[in-house]
C-alpha cells in the first residue's frame, strides 16, 4: 500500500467515473468527486470515504466550465495541498442522428467531451508542475475514438479529439516527468447506454458484439486507470489502452 495520494475524477458521481473512484479508494487513495451533479458527488464522497479511510470530498463542477473548473482545482488545492492523479472521465453522448442535429447539441458535446479535459488537465497540471509533482492523468476516451455511426458524429469527432489531445499533453508533460495516457473503453453499462443493452435487441447484439460475451463493468475501466496511475506503469506514456473485451479487433 503506497501513501495516500489525491485523484480527482471527473464525472465521478455514478457509472465509470463512480467504479473509477471505488478503485483508487480501494488503494486508500482520497477520492475528489467533480461532477455536474452536486448531490451525486457528495453522497459519491461519503461511500468512497468509507472504502478508502481517507478524507474524500465531493464537488459541483462543470467541466465545460473554464470558471469552474479553476473553482474545484482551487478548492481541492487548498484543501489537499496537493494533487497526484486526475482521471477526465466526464463525458456526454446525446446519440442524436447528425442530420437532425442542432448546432448546440453538436457544440455541448464538444465542449464537455473534448474542452471539458483540455480545462482540466491544463490547470491541474499546472499545479503538479508548481508543486514538483510526478502526476499522472488519465483520459477516458471511447472506442469511437477510431469508430463512428450516424448517431455518433459528434461523439467520435470529439473522442478521437480526444486521443490526440491526450497524446499532445503526453509530450508536453513528460519533461515534469507527469504521463498522459488513455482509457478506451468497450461497451459498459450505465445510465448513458442502459437504454440499448436493456432492450430485447441490445442484450441480442452482446454475443455478436464482444469476444468475450459480457458487457463492460465499470471496475474494468478503474482497474486499468489504476494501473496507469501505478508505479508499475511509471514508463507508460501517450498510449491508448482498449479495454473492450476485444471488441475492436473483431473483424466481422
Ligand atoms: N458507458 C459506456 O459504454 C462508455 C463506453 C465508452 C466510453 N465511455 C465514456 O466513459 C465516460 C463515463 O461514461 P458513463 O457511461 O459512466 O456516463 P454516465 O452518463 O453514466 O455518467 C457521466 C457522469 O458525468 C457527469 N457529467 C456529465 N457532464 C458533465 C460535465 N459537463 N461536468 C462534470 N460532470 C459531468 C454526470 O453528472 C454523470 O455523473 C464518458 O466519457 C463516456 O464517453 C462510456
Amino acid at each position: 500500500m503506497h501513501s495516500a495520494r489525491v485523484v480527482i475524477v471527473t464525472g465521478g458521481g455514478r457509472g465509470i467515473g463512480l467504479g473509477i473512484s471505488e478503485c483508487f479508494a480501494r488503494q486508500g487513495d482520497s477520492i475528489v468527486v467533480a461532477d455536474m451533479d452536486a448531490a451525486r458527488a457528495r453522497q459519491a464522497a461519503g461511500e468512497l470515504e468509507r472504502i478508502a479511510g481517507q478524507t474524500c470530498l465531493g464537488i459541483a463542477c462543470d467541466v465545460a466550465q473554464r470558471a469552474s473548473v479553476e473553482a474545484m482545482v482551487n478548492e481541492v488545492a487548498q484543501r489537499f495541498q496537493r494533487i497526484d492523479v486526475l482521471v477526465n472521465n466526464a463525458g456526454i453522448c446525446p446519440f442524436v442522428d447528425i442530420m437532425e442535429m442542432t448546432p448546440q447539441v453538436w457544440q455541448k458535446t464538444i465542449d464537455v467531451d473534448l474542452t471539458g479535459p483540455f480545462h482540466c488537465t491544463q490547470l491541474v497540471a499546472r499545479r503538479m508542475i508548481a508543486w514538483g509533482t510526478k502526476g499522472r492523468i488519465v483520459f477516458i476516451t471511447s472506442l469511437a475514438d477510431t469508430m463512428t455511426a450516424p448517431a455518433q458524429v459528434d461523439y467520435a469527432a470529439a473522442k478521437s479529439g480526444l486521443r490526440m489531445e491526450m497524446a499532445g499533453f503526453a509530450i508536453a508533460l513528460a519533461p515534469h516527468g507527469i504521463t498522459c495516457n488513455a482509457v478506451a473503453p468497450g461497451h459498459v453499462l450505465t445510465d448513458l447506454t442502459r437504454h440499448w443493452w436493456e432492450s430485447p435487441e441490445g442484450r441480442a447484439a452482446i454475443p455478436r458484439t464482444v469476444p468475450l460475451g459480457r458487457l463492460g463493468e465499470p471496475r474494468d475501466i478503474g482497474n486499468a486507470c489504476v494501473y496507469l496511475a501505478s508505479e508499475e506503469g511509471s514508463y507508460v506514456n501517450g498510449i491508448t489502452l482498449r479495454v473492450d473485451g476485444g471488441n475492436s479487433v473483431w473483424n466481422r
